[in-house]
């Protein structure tokens, strides 16, 4: 079966998950992206890659780095960017989301770019499009669910990339909240396809998926024993709202054990970097100290992630 990411010549049609997404198209996004960085720095102005095309932000749910990101990277690009305001549109007032999608596609949409809190809606959403022949529209999801964040985890690889040059000899730990984190997964997915020889994930067990060594990671439910020797340290958010139920003491208590604080990162390697999605929580899930200290790169992730969503809306419309 042909991958439903791909199109019949093996390029990239949509960005739906970073599971199965061939290690050639990874790295040349990742490629790609590089020459942007001077874009998303502002040493180059814009690229009129992708004038006349109009790019359709449909957030769901709550973003700050991602959806403005990627309307700043489709505007250096030049599209026409449009961001639907979820709250004060018909969706509010009951529409479904592939009549929605029905009636964007009526005013030419050329990309969607979409988050939503239901994983698998931006499949269900190509799916959508392929029954009815507007496959020719692409769809990049920007974080669904529980299920997968691909532009988030390809910025990941970018910046660890940036740091460390070469994947083959490091140890990654991804720490906290793993059970409920999109980001996660496509984290695993994208270090497995780089070849990471080691990739460990640090929690409580409350906060880890059932059967997550199936993916090829170690699991340590002590974190100091987990950080030992990492060259780089992924810290999650704690996502209190797809808890259901109390999987955590208080977040006090929370801190104390799971908390990255300098007495912690010091377990790790005396060059490891300390990287972070946003939103941060500081005295949660990361020490003020850890997060705006030395290793941290977790601005520099967020500087990347325009040029890796340049990468991504330029190779599926085929610049
Ligand atoms: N990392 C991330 O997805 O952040 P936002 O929720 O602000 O987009």
């Amino acid at each position: 079966m042909r991958n439903p990411q791909l199109n019949r010549h093996g390029e990239l049609q949509h960005l739906l998950t970073l599971d199965g997404l061939p290690r050639d198209i990874l790295i040349g996004i990742l490629d790609h992206a590089a020459p942007f960085t001077e874009v998303a720095e502002r040493e180059v102005k814009k690229l009129p890659l992708l004038r006349g095309k109009s790019i359709f932000n449909l957030f769901f749910e709550n973003s700050t780095r991602t959806r403005t990101t990627f309307e700043i990277a489709a505007k250096r690009l030049t599209a026409d960017v449009v961001n639907l305001n979820v709250s004060t549109s018909s969706t509010a007032k009951g529409e479904s989301l592939l009549d929605t999608i029905d009636n964007l596609c009526a005013m030419h949409a050329d990309m969607f770019v979409v988050r939503h809190a239901a994983s698998g809606a931006p499949v269900l959403i190509t799916q959508h499009l392929q029954a009815t022949g507007r496959d020719h529209i692409h769809v990049i999801n920007a974080g669904d669910g529980r299920h997968a964040h691909p532009t988030q985890g390809l910025l990941d690889m970018y910046t660890i990339r940036h740091y460390k040059h070469d994947f083959s000899n490091l140890v990654v730990a991804i720490v906290g909240d793993v059970l409920h984190s999109r980001v996660a997964r496509s984290q695993i997915a994208a270090l497995a396809t780089l070849g990471v020889p080691e990739v460990r994930v640090i929690g409580p067990k409350t906060l880890l998926p059932t059967a997550i060594e199936t993916m090829g990671v170690r699991t340590f439910n002590d974190m100091r024993e987990g950080l030992r020797g990492v060259d780089v340290v992924m810290m999650l958010r704690l996502q209190n709202e797809r808890m259901a139920g109390a999987l955590l003491p208080t977040p006090q208590e929370y801190y104390k054990v799971w908390g990255l604080t300098p007495e912690k990162l010091a377990l790790a390697r005396p060059d490891a970097i300390v990287m972070h999605p946003g939103p941060l929580n500081r005295g949660i899930e990361i020490d003020s100290a850890v997060a705006d200290g030395a290793q941290a790169v977790i601005l520099p992730q967020v500087t990347f992630g325009i040029a890796v969503r340049m990468a991504v809306m330029s190779m599926l419309a085929g610049q």
